[in-house]
C-alpha cells in the first residue's frame, strides 16, 4: 500500500480535511499504517487491548484467536477469546452508568415517523428499561440459550429487547418488520424461537401496517409446519400508545389470544429495573440474524459475544472517528445487520448518542433527513446509497433550506456506490467538507471489513480502499490462485477477525460449503473485486445468483420459488435490471401452463403472491412472459441471456450452447420496456 500520489491526473483523490486531523483517534495515513501492521503481525496483542476496554469475569482460557478456514483439514471454526467471561448488555450499558459517569448522557433521540413524534433516551433509562424487560423475559421462562423472535418497527422496545436479551443470554433474532408473514414463519421456525416481540401496528409514511396482524398469521404459518416452539407474544402498543394516542389516527384491529399474548407494558411494568446479568462465555451465541441464500432458503448467520462486541466497537470509533460531544445517525432499520452492528452494538459499546428513526427519507416531505440533522445537529451520518439517489434527485435546493454545518462525516453502505453519486453526496450533503466513507461489509463479517477511516485515508470516489484492522483481504482468480497487485477476481479473506460469524444456525454443512468450499482455506464473500495500483479495493457486485435491490441482498432462487408457487405457473427465471434509484430491480420472465393466459390481472397476482412470500422490497418491477426459456442442451437456464434481454443489450455472443436459439428472438420481442 502506498499514499496514493497528488500528481495522479487519471482519478481525483480527496486528502482528509485537517481540521478533523487534529482530534483524530487515527489522524493520518501513516497511523494507519502502522496500526494496520501491528494488528496483522501480532493480532493476540492488538486484540488484546482492544478487550481492555470492557468488563470480564475471567480471562481466556487459551490463546485470544484460534481458527481453522480449511475444509479439507476438518471442521471451519474460528474462537475468539474462548473461555473469557463477559457480558455484552452489561458492557454496552451498566459499565457507561457506573464506570464512564455516562448515565445522563443521551443514548437516543428517538424520532417518529411523524415529525412531532420524539422521545429522549438516557443511558440510565436504557438500563432501567433493558432490566425490566429481561425481568420480564425471565419471568415467561425465557432461559440463556432459549431464541427470542423480535418483529419490531424502529422504536426504543426494540433496542430494549435486543438487550435484555443479551443479558440474560438469550439469543435475539431480530425479523425486519418489512418482511411477510411467511418470512417471518420461516424464520421463527427455523431458530425454535419460544418468544415473539412485536408490535400493535405502526405508519411507515402514510402506510399503516397491522404488525399485530402479520404476527398472528405468521403463527398460524409456523403451526402448520409443525408443533408451534412460541409459548407467548408480546405486543407493544405502539400505535395505540398506552395512554390512548391521537385522534386523527387510524383505528387498527388488534386481534388477541389471550393465552398466548401479553401486552408489553403488562409484561415490565411490575418488574424491577434490576437485574444481574448472566456472565457468558465470549463464544457463546448473541443472535441470529437471517439473510437471504442463493438456494432460496435464508441463512441464520450466528454471531457470537465477545468478537462481535469488540470488532463493532473499534470499527465504530475509527470509521466514524467517534468523539463524546458527536451525534450521530445512521437511517439504517436495526432489522438489517447495519442496524445492529452501528445503530445498537457498536455506538452504545462507545457510550455514543445516536438519532433512532422511525420513518422513511421522504415523508411528510423530502427534506425531512435534512431536518433531522438540522434538529439534533447530527455530525456523523450513514446512509445508502439507494437513499442518496433518491435524494439526489430532488436536486440540491431541498438541503439549501437546512443548517447542516454539524456534519463532520458521512458514511455509505450496502451496495456500490457510482461516482456520480459519492460527490453529489460529498458536495452537496457535506459541503465539500466531510470525508465519505464508503464501507463494505456484509451479514456474515459482522462489521466493516473494507472502509477508509476518515482522517487517515484519501478517498477515491467509487473505492471502499483499505481494510479494516485485523482484516487481510485476497483476490483469487477462477482457479483459485491468488493474484498479487493490480487485479480482479474473487475477494475472499484468508483470515479470521473477531467480528466474522461463527456459522449458520443449525447447519454447518450449509455453512462450510456457502462459504469455504469453493476456494479451500479462504472465506469466499460473494463478491467480485478490483485491486488498483496503488492497493485501493474496488467491489464490482455480487458474482453469485443474488441481486442487491436498494443495498438489500434478494435470492433469484427465492424469488422464483415464490413466483412457481402460482398455480399457472410452470417456471421462472429471475434476473437484476439496472433501476435508477434501487441500484438493481426483479425482472422476471415467467412460463406459464398451458391452458393459462397471460394478462394484467396475472401479472399483478403474481406480483403480490411475491411481496406475500417474502415481502414488499422483492416485488418484481417486471414480469415477462417467457413461452418458453433459454436453456442449454443438458437443461440449465441461461441466466446471462435472461440479463441481456432485460437490459435490451443485444450483443449476446456465443449461443451455440443453447438447445434452441430461436427462443431468443421471441422472448426480445416480447420484453417488458416499462415496469408493470
Ligand atoms: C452485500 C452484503 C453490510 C450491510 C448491508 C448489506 C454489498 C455492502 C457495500 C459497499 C459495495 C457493498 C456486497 C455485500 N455491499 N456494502 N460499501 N460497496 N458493495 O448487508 O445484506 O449482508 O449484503 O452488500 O455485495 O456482499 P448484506
Amino acid at each position: 500500500m502506498v499514499v496514493p500520489g497528488r500528481q495522479d491526473k487519471e482519478e481525483k483523490i480527496f486528502y482528509p480535511p485537517e481540521d478533523l486531523q487534529t482530534n483524530a483517534h487515527v489522524p493520518n495515513f501513516n497511523s494507519y499504517l502502522a496500526l494496520y501492521k501491528r494488528s496483522i503481525e501480532e493480532p493476540e496483542e492488538f486484540w488484546r487491548d482492544v478487550a481492555q476496554e470492557f468488563y470480564w469475569t475471567e480471562p481466556p482460557s487459551g490463546p485470544v484467536l484460534q481458527f481453522n478456514f480449511d475444509v479439507t483439514k476438518g471442521n471451519i471454526n474460528m474462537k475468539f477469546m474462548a473461555g473469557a467471561k463477559t457480558n455484552v448488555c452489561y458492557n454496552v450499558l451498566d459499565r457507561n452508568v457506573l464506570d464512564r459517569d455516562l448515565g445522563e448522557k443521551v443514548a437516543y433521540y428517538w424520532e417518529g415517523n411523524s415529525p412531532g413524534h420524539h422521545q429522549t433516551i438516557t443511558y440510565t433509562d436504557l438500563l432501567k428499561q433493558v432490566c425490566r424487560c429481561a425481568n420480564g423475559l425471565k419471568q415467561m421462562g425465557v432461559q440463556k440459550g432459549d431464541r427470542v423472535a423480535i418483529y419490531l418497527p424502529m422504536i426504543p422496545e426494540l433496542v430494549v429487547t435486543m438487550l435484555a436479551c443479551a443479558r440474560i443470554g438469550a439469543v435475539h433474532s431480530t425479523v425486519f418488520a418489512g418482511f411477510s408473514s411467511d418470512s417471518l414463519a420461516e424464520r421463527i421456525v427455523d431458530a425454535q424461537c419460544s418468544v415473539l416481540v412485536t408490535a400493535d401496528g405502526v405508519y411507515r409514511g402514510e402506510k399503516l401496517i397491522n404488525l399485530k396482524q402479520i404476527s398472528d398469521k405468521a403463527l398460524e404459518n409456523c403451526q402448520e409446519k409443525g408443533p408451534l416452539t412460541v409459548q407467548k407474544c408480546v405486543v407493544v402498543k405502539h400505535h395505540g400508545f398506552k395512554t390512548g394516542g391521537t385522534n386523527e389516527r387510524q383505528r387498527l384491529q388488534t386481534p388477541w389470544n389471550t393465552q398466548r399474548d401479553v401486552w408489553w407494558h403488562n409484561m415490565v411494568d411490575s418488574e424491577s429495573e434490576h437485574c444481574d446479568p448472566e456472565w457468558l462465555d465470549a463464544e457463546d451465541p448473541l443472535f441470529i440474524l437471517y439473510t437471504s441464500g442463493s438456494t432460496g432458503k435464508p441463512k441464520g448467520v450466528l454471531h457470537t459475544v465477545a468478537g462481535y462486541l469488540l470488532y463493532t466497537y473499534l470499527t465504530f470509533r475509527y470509521v466514524f472517528d467517534h468523539h463524546h460531544d458527536d451525534v450521530y445517525w445512521c437511517t439504517a432499520d436495526i432489522g438489517w445487520i447495519t442496524g445492529h452492528s452501528y445503530i445498537a452494538y457498536g455506538p452504545l459499546a462507545n457510550g455514543a448518542t445516536s438519532v433512532l428513526f422511525e420513518g422513511i427519507p421522504v415523508y411528510p416531505h423530502v427534506c425531512r433527513y435534512w431536518e433531522i440533522i438540522e434538529k439534533y445537529g447530527v455530525s456523523k451520518f450513514y446512509t445508502a446509497p439507494t437513499a442518496i439517489r433518491l435524494l439526489m434527485k430532488h436536486g440540491r435546493e431541498p438541503l439549501q433550506k437546512y443548517d447542516l454545518s454539524s456534519l463532520r462525516v458521512l458514511g455509505t453502505v450496502g451496495e456500490p456506490i457510482s461516482p456520480e453519486a459519492w460527490l453529489w453526496y460529498h458536495d452537496a450533503v457535506g459541503q465539500g467538507r466531510c470525508p465519505v466513507v464508503d464501507t463494505f461489509w456484509q451479514t456474515e463479517t459482522g462489521g466493516h471489513v473494507l472502509t477508509p477511516l476518515p482522517a487517515a485515508t484519501p478517498l477515491k470516489p467509487g473505492s471502499a480502499t483499505l481494510p479494516f484492522f485485523g482484516v487481510e483481504p485476497c483476490i483469487l482468480n477462477e482457479n483459485g490462485e491468488e493474484l498479487q497487485g493490480e487485479a480482479e477476481g474473487y475477494l475472499v479473506f484468508q483470515k479470521p477477525w473477531p467480528g466474522i460469524m461463527r456459522g449458520i444456525y443449525g447447519n454447518q454443512e450449509r455453512f462450510e460449503n456457502t462459504y469455504f468450499k469453493k476456494f479451500p482455506g479462504f472465506y469466499v464473500t460473494g463478491d467480485g473485486c478490483r485491486r488498483d495500483k496503488d492497493g485501493y479495493y474496488w467491489i464490482t457486485g455480487r458474482i453469485d445468483d443474488m441481486l442487491n435491490v436498494s443495498g438489500h441482498l434478494l435470492s433469484t432462487a427465492e424469488v422464483e420459488g415464490a413466483l412457481a408457487d402460482h398455480e399457472a405457473v410452470a417456471e421462472a427465471a429471475v434476473v437484476g435490471r439496472p433501476h435508477a434509484l434501487k441500484g438493481e430491480c426483479l425482472y422476471c420472465f415467467v412460463t406459464l401452463k398451458d391452458s393459462r393466459e397471460f394478462t394484467n390481472v396475472l401479472v399483478g397476482e403474481l406480483k403480490s403472491r411475491v411481496r406475500e412470500k417474502i415481502g414488499p422490497i422483492a416485488t418484481p418491477d417486471f414480469i415477462q412472459n417467457a413461452p418458453s426459456l433459454p436453456k442449454t442442451r443438458s437443461g440449465k437456464i441461461m441466466r446471462r441471456v435472461l440479463r441481456q434481454i432485460a437490459r435490451n443489450d443485444e450483443d449476446l455472443g456465443d449461443l451455440s450452447t443453447l438447445a434452441d436459439p430461436k427462443v431468443v428472438d421471441v422472448l426480445f420481442s416480447q420484453r417488458c420496456e416499462a415496469a408493470a
